[in-house]
C-alpha cells in the first residue's frame, strides 16, 4: 500500500465540523483528525464560497498535506518515524535501515535490507566528469552550494523519462552518492586528491574514509566514530514539514524530478535558521571562548529586542519543550567525547549556556530550549568533521526524509501543484509615466 493510502486508511474522518462566519455568510467546514488526535479545519471551500483566503505568514497554523511519515508532539518533546521512537532507532537501527523505513513505511526484512545495502553500495561512485565539475569551483567554496550544484547536475547524467523504475534508481543513486559528493567537496577545499568510495565499508565508515584518508598513508576508520555518525544521521533523517522538506515538496509539485527537488532542499537547509544553525552554534561557542568563556554577554544580546543576535541552537517552531534529538545528543556528546578521550572546552560552554537559559525567564517564558543543532556540532567536532561541513552531514542525514516526503506527495490523491496566494498591498492601477515627465 502506498504510504499516503496507508495514512488515509488509518486516519479517522472526524464527524465534527467547524464554522466560519465571513460577512453575512456562515460556512460549515470539515474537520480532519490525524491518527495521534491532531485536528485540522479543512478550509478548501473558503475562497470558492466566500472569496476570502487565509493569511498565515511562516505557515505556523497551516497544514499543507496529510502525512504518514513522521509524528512530532512539540509540547511533549516526542519524535517518531513511522511510529518508531527515534531514540530506539538511534540505538538499535542503522541509517540505511531507517532510510528504508522512512521511504517504504515498514522496517525491511533481512533480504530487503541486504538488497538495499548492496544496491546503495554499488552506486557510490561519481562519474569522473564531476572531478572537473567540482574542480571548476573556487577552493574556498562552501560545501553546501557545492553539494546542491552537484546533486542538481546529477540529473544531466541520468536523463531517463520518469517512471517507477527510474525513480527507484534515482533514490538509490542519491543515497549512495551523497557521501561521495560531500567527501569530494571537503577534499576540494583542502586541495587534496579525491578518495574513491570503497565497497567493503558500511555507509558511514565509507564517508569517513573518503573524507580523511589520503593516498600516502594507511587510514583506519574508528568504529566509535562510524557508529556515532550513523546515529547522528538517523536523528536527522526526517522532521515532517520543515523549511527544506516543504521546499522539496513544493519544487517536486511542479513535476520537477527528484534530483532537482533534493538540490533545492539542500539549498533551503543551508540557511542559518535551519540546518546551517549547527555551524553557527559552534562559531558562537568559539566566540564565547575567545571572549573568556562567559556566555552572559552573548545571552544579553540575544535577549535584546533591538539586537538581531539570536542564541543559535535554541528555540524551535514546533518544540515548546526539550527537542528529543537534543536530549539524546547531549548524552551522546558526553559518551563520544569520553570514548574518544577528547576534552572540548566547547562542551563546557554549551552546558553552561544551557544551565543559564533554563533559569532565565526570557527563555523559560518563550519555551526556548536547545534544539538538535545545539549539541550536534560539538560531536561533529570531536569526530573530526570541519565546521564548514556540519550542515552537509545534516543534509546526508535528511536525504531519506526528503525522498520519502517527495514520494508521498507524488502519490497523494489530493496532489496539486503548490501555489500559495497573497494579499496584494501595492499601488492601484495607474498610467505609465514617460521618462521626460518623471
Ligand atoms: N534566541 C533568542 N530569542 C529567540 C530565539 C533564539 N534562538 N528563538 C526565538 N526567540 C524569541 C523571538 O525573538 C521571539 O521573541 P518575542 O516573542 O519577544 O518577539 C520568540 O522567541 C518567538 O520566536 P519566533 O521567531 O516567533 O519563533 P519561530 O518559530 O519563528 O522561529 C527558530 C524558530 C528556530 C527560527 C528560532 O527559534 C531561531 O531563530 N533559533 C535560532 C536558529 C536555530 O537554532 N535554528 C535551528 C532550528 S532546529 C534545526 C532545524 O530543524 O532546522
Amino acid at each position: 500500500m502506498a504510504p499516503q493510502a496507508e495514512a488515509e486508511a488509518q486516519a479517522q474522518d472526524s464527524q465534527d465540523t467547524a464554522q466560519i462566519r465571513v460577512g453575512d455568510r456562515t460556512l460549515d467546514l470539515p474537520v480532519i483528525q490525524g491518527t495521534e488526535g491532531e485536528m485540522a479545519v479543512d478550509i478548501g471551500a473558503l475562497r470558492k464560497e466566500t472569496g476570502y483566503i487565509t493569511m498565515d505568514p511562516g505557515f505556523g497554523n497551516t497544514g499543507a498535506c496529510r502525512s504518514a511519515i513522521t509524528f512530532i508532539d512539540g509540547e511533549k518533546g516526542i519524535l517518531r518515524y513511522r511510529g518508531y521512537r527515534i531514540e530506539d532507532l538511534a540505538e538499535q537501527s542503522t541509517f540505511l535501515e531507517t532510510a528504508w523505513l522512512l521511504i517504504h513505511g515498514e522496517l525491511p526484512t533481512k533480504t530487503e535490507l541486504d538488497d538495499f545495502v548492496e544496491d546503495v553500495t554499488k552506486h557510490t561512485m561519481l562519474n569522473e566528469s564531476f572531478r572537473k565539475f567540482m574542480d571548476a569551483l573556487p577552493r574556498d567554496a562552501h560545501p553546501m552550494p557545492m553539494c546542491a550544484a552537484t546533486v542538481g547536475a546529477l540529473t544531466t547524467f541520468y536523463q531517463q523519462p520518469e517512471s517507477e523504475e527510474s525513480i527507484r534508481q534515482s533514490i538509490i543513486r542519491l543515497i549512495a552518492k551523497m557521501p561521495t559528493i560531500a567527501a569530494y567537496a571537503y577534499k576540494h577545499s583542502l586541495g587534496q586528491p579525491f578518495i574513491y568510495p570503497r565497497n567493503d565499508f558500511d555507509y558511514s565508515s565509507n564517508l569517513i574514509h573518503m573524507m580523511f584518508a589520503t593516498p600516502c598513508a594507511p587510514y583506519e576508520v574508528d568504529p566509535v566514530v562510524a557508529k556515532a555518525m550513523d546515529a547522528l544521521f538517523i536523528l536527522h533523517a526526517d522532521h515532517e514539514q520543515n523549511c527544506s522538506t516543504s521546499t522539496v515538496r513544493l519544487v517536486g509539485s511542479s513535476m520537477a524530478n527528484l534530483y532537482a527537488s533534493i538540490s533545492a532542499g539542500i539549498s533551503a537547509l543551508w540557511g542559518s535558521l535551519h540546518g546551517g544553525a549547527n555551524q553557527k552554534v559552534v562559531e558562537m561557542f568559539e566566540a564565547i571562548e575567545r571572549g573568556g568563556g562567559d556566555p552572559e554577554a552573548y545571552i544579553a544580546r540575544a535577549k535584546d529586542p533591538d539586537d538581531p543576535t539570536r542564541l543559535m541552537g535554541f528555540g524551535h517552531r514546533v518544540y515548546k519543550n526539550y527537542d528529543p534529538r537534543a536530549k539524546y545528543l547531549k548524552e551522546a556528546c558526553r559518551q563520544v567525547l569520553d570514548r574518544l578521550d577528547v576534552s572540548d572546552k566547547l562542551l563546557e560552554i554549551a552546558q553552561g549556556l544551557e544551565e543559564i537559559t533554563l533559569r532565565d525567564p526570557y527563555f523559560v517564558d518563550r519555551k526556548l530550549y536547545p534544539n538538535v543543532d545545539f549539541y550536534s556540532g560539538v560531536i561533529y567536532r570531536a569526530l573530526g568533521i570541519p565546521v564548514d561541513a556540519f550542515t552537509v552531514m545534516f543534509a546526508i542525514g535528511r536525504l531519506p526524509g526528503w525522498i520519502a516526503q517527495w514520494l508521498e506527495m507524488r502519490h497523494d490523491p489530493d496532489f496539486r501543484i503548490g501555489r500559495p496566494r497573497q494579499v496584494y498591498t501595492g499601488a492601484n492601477e495607474r498610467d505609465y509615466v514617460g521618462m521626460d515627465a518623471r
